[in-house]
C-alpha cells in the first residue's frame, strides 16, 4: 500500500512530466542532493549572489584539494530549471580538476539534464557562470591564502 506522501510525489512526477520535464530533471528537483552550504572553514571558493537576466539568483561553493573539487553545493532562488542545472552541475564537478570543471557549458548540463523546456535552458547558463565565479574566488585566494580572514567575511 502506497502512503500519502509517495501519491503526492507520483502525483507531481506526473505534473512535471506533462510540464515537458525531463526524469532526471524532476529527480533532480525532487531530491537535490547539493542543495545548501558548506561551512566557511571548509569552503575555498565562494561564488557569492549571482543574479541573471531574468530575475533568479544563485550561490554555489566549493571545497577544493589539491586543484580537485571534492565537494560543490549550492542555494538558489526556486525555480525548477536552477536548481536542477546547479544540482547537476554540482554532481559533474565533483572529483574533476578545476581546469576541468571550467570547461564545462550550459550545452553539457543541458543534456546531463536530458533537456530543459527552451524557455529555461537559461537557467543551466546561471549554473555555469556561477561556478566560474565560486572558481575565481578559489583562485582569488589559493595563491595568497592568508588574504581570506582580512578580506572575507
Ligand atoms: Fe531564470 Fe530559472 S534561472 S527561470
Amino acid at each position: 500500500m502506497s502512503s500519502e506522501k509517495e501519491i503526492n510525489e507520483e502525483e507531481a512526477r506526473e505534473n512535471l512530466r506533462k510540464a515537458g520535464y525531463s526524469e532526471q530533471v524532476i529527480e533532480h528537483w525532487l531530491h537535490p542532493k547539493n542543495l545548501g552550504t558548506i561551512d566557511k572553514n571548509e569552503c575555498d571558493g565562494d561564488s557569492g549572489w549571482y543574479t541573471g537576466p531574468c530575475g533568479d539568483s544563485m550561490r554555489i561553493f566549493l571545497k577544493i584539494r589539491n586543484g580537485v573539487i571534492q565537494q560543490a553545493s549550492f542555494i538558489s532562488d526556486i525555480c525548477i530549471g536552477a536548481v536542477s542545472a546547479a544540482d547537476a552541475l554540482t554532481e559533474m564537478v565533483r572529483g574533476k580538476k578545476v581546469s576541468e570543471a571550467l570547461a564545462l557549458k550550459a550545452e553539457n548540463v543541458i543534456k546531463e539534464l536530458g533537456g530543459l523546456p527552451a524557455q529555461e535552458e537559461h537557467c543551466a547558463k546561471l549554473a555555469t557562470i556561477t561556478l566560474k565565479k565560486a572558481i575565481a574566488d578559489y583562485e582569488k585566494y589559493h595563491q595568497c591564502p592568508w588574504k581570506k580572514p582580512y578580506e572575507k567575511k
